[in-house]
């Protein structure tokens, strides 16, 4: 049988929606203060107020919480959701760096969980530049 620790989710593991919206809090406080990610940030609506509402709705069910932005968002996936936007390797690599610091900073007691999330973003991020 599988213990509680095994059977938890990536989402109870990270700390739940108070973590994710602190990372994404944190995520956009980077972006929007930091030149590093000047060409990113200039993608985004001068207001970045709705994607810290958007971002961690998405990833609590990204992550095995509740659904309630996929519910809200039927049909929406990561493709549709950037198909506007031509991303590339640098504004890419500029959100994985990015999302790696906000989760270094917000989640900082769960090392497993923490990297192994990082990573996946990571990956993901990289996997959608067009170039
Ligand atoms: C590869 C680098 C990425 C770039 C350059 C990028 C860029 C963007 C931009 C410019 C927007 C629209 C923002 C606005 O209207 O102000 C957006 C929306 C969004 N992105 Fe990304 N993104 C990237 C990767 C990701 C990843 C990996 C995730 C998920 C883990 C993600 C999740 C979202 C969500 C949830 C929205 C909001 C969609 C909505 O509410 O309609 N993005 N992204």
């Amino acid at each position: 049988m599988a213990t509680q620790a095994e059977a938890a989710s990536p989402y109870d593991r990270i700390g739940g929606s108070d973590v994710l919206r602190r990372i994404t809090d944190r995520f956009y406080d980077l972006m929007d203060s930091d030149p590093a990610y000047k060409a990113l940030r200039a993608m985004h609506a001068a207001d970045l107020a709705p994607m810290r509402e958007s971002l961690p709705g998405f990833l609590s069910g990204w992550c095995g919480g509740p659904r309630q932005w996929f519910e809200a968002n039927p049909g929406k996936c990561m493709m549709s959701m950037h198909k506007p936007f031509p991303i590339t390797h640098k504004t890419a690599g500029q959100w994985a760096d990015c999302m790696a610091r906000a989760i270094a900073d917000a989640a900082p007691d769960n090392r497993e969980i923490a990297d192994a999330m990082t990573d996946v973003l990571a990956r993901m991020a990289k996997g959608m530049a067009l170039d």
